[in-house]
């Protein structure tokens, strides 16, 4: 299965953000064909204009959230619809910070995977223990939750998974390499066998080689390090 690789570009990113598109297509488009999927999701103002830039590097893009309705009376929000209409064809859900953020239950992140699959994107729903839950020695105990919560019943489409420990992003820390293979099992074992994991969390140039050979791990998601092209075409190239 080829690796699929993604930049949450979070809420990071003006007009100017949109060149590094190009720059990162013209690196990839220097050193052939990566055998990876290539998806950026940078803030939902610069969709549209990503999508047109990344399309002719065969580059795809994704929005970092959903709202699970088609249309409604939901100021701020947008639907899994609207993400498409822009030229998305992925969407992350479930994502730590909006957890955090926006008090976001396993329940609220099932309704936005069905929104997804009803828009015709492929979802990528994030899991990942606390610190604290992994020093109480309940990583499996709190995947297994999330997963019944969040993954629904019928997997009517194709989805992806992220792990994404709370206390790896954005904080320069990462798992062990037995870590992260242990939890990709722990998720793997409840999923069916096509499902695509993903690790995320401080993913960078000097890691990613390492993290992307871990038996189990189908990609990666990354964050800080997908804003600049050089930086991700360096994870794309680890590959
Ligand atoms: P990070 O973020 O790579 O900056 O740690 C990862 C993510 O939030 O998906």
């Amino acid at each position: 299965m080829r690796q699929l690789i993604v930049g949450n570009w979070k809420m990071f990113g003006l007009g100017p953000a949109v060149e590094e598109v190009s720059r990162l297509g013209d690196l990839l488009s220097g050193d052939g064909a990566s055998g990876a999927e290539i998806v950026i999701c940078p803030p939902a103002t610069l969709i549209a204009r990503v999508a047109d830039v990344a399309a002719s590097y065969g580059v795809a893009v994704g929005g970092q959230d959903c709202h699970a309705a088609p249309s409604g009376p939901h100021t701020g929000d947008i639907s899994a619809e609207m993400l498409a209409d822009a030229g998305a064809g992925y969407v992350i859900v479930g994502h730590s910070e909006r957890r955090r953020d926006h008090g976001e239950t396993d329940a609220v992140i099932c309704a936005k995977v069905k929104a997804a699959w009803r828009a015709g994107l492929h979802p990528i729903i994030c899991c990942g223990e606390t610190a604290m839950e992994r020093q109480a020695g309940q990583t499996s105990a709190v995947l297994q939750s999330q997963l019944a919560g969040s993954v629904p019943a019928q997997a009517e489409r194709p989805f992806s998974i992220a792990y994404e420990p709370f206390w790896a992003v954005g904080t320069g820390l990462t798992p062990t390499a037995l870590q992260i293979e242990e939890a990709h099992l722990m998720i793997a074992q409840r999923l069916p066998a096509t499902t695509r994991i993903l690790y995320g969390g401080s993913v960078n140039g000097a890691n990613a080689r390492e993290i992307r050979r871990i038996a189990g791990v189908g990609g990666v998601l990354v964050g800080g390090a997908s804003l600049k092209a050089t930086d991700f075409h360096a994870i794309i190239r680890a590959g």
